[in-house]
């Protein structure tokens, strides 16, 4: 069967630079299905006759600017990929219209990077079938928090006197706020050595100026709002997830001295199961319908997700930390969580960590019947030979 090509469109304003990636994308003919364009107006008119999989946009552009142009683009247009391909001095302006881009890259890019950007992209685009959900990932700009932490920050942040080590701490103890935050911050500094999963030094790279803009004036961060979901306590998911994130952390340091596992681990237990955040915020019925099947019929959560909503918290969540850019080893522990042999990996890895730990929290009360808990990957683990260690762990 002929493989779909992507359909992708480039808008810039200088007509070398697009000359220039028609070049460099050459190779890519046969799998994207390119189109240019040399300003906003025009990539508007011809994404109103022409679908388009992804947008791929310069930041300073006349008239209408690459920020303006992706927020018309997800009001038009809410299932595409949008990404701003712009130059590293703009990073500031970039910051402020983090909202509607799902990811930053600067220029000059190498093709390399740009490929695999957006075929990553748009594959977890076609992990989820129903083109509603799609839109509803594709849409979301950010993820709620727990209203006390979220008041602390507030609070923080109004403060003249606080520290950036003292926000990034409560920061790191919220899933929405982390999870936005490792967004920006993978997204600004793209290109780096290596990917941020600490939360405080992601604070620290953004800076004071920053952070406070995003916050105070681009509103980045917000409260979950507990009256939507009847079955669904925000409280108990954020319980389990700091106990998983400090539980993860502890067994990762056990097993390696690698500072990246480690802090890894804790990112990803904090964040696993961020798709019920996404499933209580964004569809609320169906999900307490969801919760409630799995208790009245005894199914693990993700199974009753699977009927009532034709996909799982897992996947939901991968695909969003997905576009935001997270790091690979943080979508893989939020993929396979509750199946981590799928994952096809060998080695101890942050999603181990939080297996395990996951697994072993017994408390999580948002399980009602047979919770997702508490049930080993005994094949995945005897493959790694950790199971004998378990035990140990459990008497931590
Ligand atoms: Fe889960
Ligand atoms: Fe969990």
């Amino acid at each position: 069967m002929p493989i779909e090509k992507r359909k992708v469109l480039f808008v810039d304003d200088e007509p070398n630079v697009l000359q220039g990636l028609r070049r460099m994308l050459r190779s890519m003919r046969d799998q994207w299905d390119m189109s240019f364009a040399e300003s906003g107006k025009d990539a508007l008119d011809l994404l109103q006759t022409n679908n388009h999989d992804a947008i791929v946009s310069d930041m300073r552009m006349p008239g209408m600017d690459g920020a303006q142009l992706l927020l018309e683009v997800k009001s038009r247009h809410p299932q595409m990929v949008r990404i701003i391909l712009s130059g590293q001095s703009e990073q500031e302006k970039i910051l402020r219209s983090i909202g509607p881009t799902h990811r930053f890259l600067s220029k000059p890019c190498l093709p390399e990077t740009l490929k695999q950007t957006l075929e990553s992209a748009c594959i977890l685009h076609q992990t989820i079938q129903d083109p509603n959900l799609i839109r509803i990932i594709s849409d979301l700009e950010t993820l709620p928090s727990l209203s006390g932490i979220y008041e602390k920050v507030m609070a923080e942040m109004e403060d003249p006197s606080s520290s950036l080590e003292k926000i990034g701490k409560i920061i790191s103890t919220d899933i929405g706020m982390t999870a936005k935050i490792l967004h920006v911050a993978n997204s600004a500094f793209y290109g780096q050595h290596h990917h941020v999963s600490n939360v405080e030094q992601a604070v620290m790279l953004l800076g004071m100026n920053t952070l406070r803009a995003l916050v105070l004036h681009t509103q980045i961060f917000s409260t979950f709002d507990q009256k939507t979901v009847n079955n669904f306590s925000m409280d108990a998911l954020w319980n389990h997830s700091i106990t998983t994130a400090s539980f993860a952390r502890m067994i990762a340091s056990e097993e390696t001295k690698d500072q990246w596992i480690i802090e890894d681990s804790f990112a990803s237990g904090l964040l696993h199961d961020v798709g019920e955040l996404i499933f209580a915020t964004n569809l609320p019925i169906k999900y307490d319908e969801a919760l409630a099947l799995a208790r009245n019929e005894g199914l693990v959560r993700w199974e009753a997700e699977q009927r009532v909503l034709g996909t799982t918290h897992m996947e939901i969540g991968a695909h969003l930390l997905g576009l935001w850019g997270l790091p690979d080893s943080i979508i893989e522990s939020l993929a396979f969580h509750h199946q981590p042999s799928r994952s096809g990996n060998q080695t101890f890895t942050p999603l181990t960590a939080v297996h395990i730990a996951d697994s072993l929290d017994k408390d999580d009360q948002n399980e009602t019947t047979i919770n997702d808990h508490g049930q080993f990957d005994s094949v995945y683990l005897e493959q790694l030979g950790i199971t004998k260690r378990i035990d140990q762990w459990c008497m931590a």
